[in-house]
């Protein structure tokens, strides 16, 4: 069982001239952080690859949300970084050997594999890699942006997915803050994952503080 809640900070919302900064701000509080990597076709926007975090310091665990059309021609250079997790689309991958074979892929080289859902996307497409998976990534937004409203009715689908595997990691990232995450534990999420409140705020502790509810 997860007890512990761990809040994962995405750097799509820091000042990236300040990236070290930054990321030192969140060190002391948070407990992961994440690089949202979007290939412009998955999603409509482009973010940022593994030369952005070569010569970044950090003692936090890294958390690759792949939001790409080819997640596995991508592993490689976030693995060779020593990334902790690595989480890919559903909706990228949709033959399940092709899953299964990516799973093994990252697992080999990272401690922890995710697979994401958009909001849309019913739970029942993971049903089959719940006992394979140690996270499971619930989109509250559509991915591709910060900064967009919290979508209320994947509560439910996160309700879901704690019933069918309670021992699974379940993360939830889009419009999370103080009010929307306490709506996400209480469903019983394990993992929130905010950039806007985080980084969007001058005082780094209390926002991260206010996501455990503290
Ligand atoms: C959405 C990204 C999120 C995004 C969250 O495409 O995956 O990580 O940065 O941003 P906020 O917290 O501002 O909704």
């Amino acid at each position: 069982m997860i007890s512990h809640l761990l809040i994962t900070p995405s750097i799509l919302s820091a000042d990236l001239s300040r990236l070290q900064e930054e990321v030192a701000s969140v060190e002391p509080y948070a407990d992961w952080l994440q690089v949202d990597v979007m290939d412009g076709h998955f999603v409509p926007n482009l973010s940022f690859g593994a030369p952005l975090l070569k010569n970044l310091k950090t003692k936090l665990p890294l958390d690759i949300h792949l939001m790409v059309e080819n997640p596995k021609d991508r592993i490689e250079e976030f693995t060779a970084l020593g990334a902790y997790n690595i989480t890919f689309h559903i909706e990228a991958v949709p033959d399940l050997e092709a899953q299964r074979a990516l799973i093994s892929l990252i697992k080999k080289k990272c401690k922890s594999v995710g697979v994401a859902i958009n909001p849309d996307t019913p739970v029942s497409h993971i049903a089959d890699l719940l006992k394979e998976v140690d996270l499971v990534l619930c989109m509250t937004v559509q991915p591709g942006f910060s900064g967009q409203k919290f979508r209320e009715d994947v509560l439910q689908k996160i309700r879901e997915v704690k019933k069918l595997a309670p021992n699974v990691m379940i993360q939830v990232d889009g419009g999370v803050d103080a009010r929307t995450g306490k709506l996400c534990l209480e469903a019983g999420a394990t993992n929130l994952v905010a950039a806007t409140a985080i980084f969007g705020s001058k005082d780094r502790k209390a926002a991260i503080e206010s996501l455990r509810g503290e």
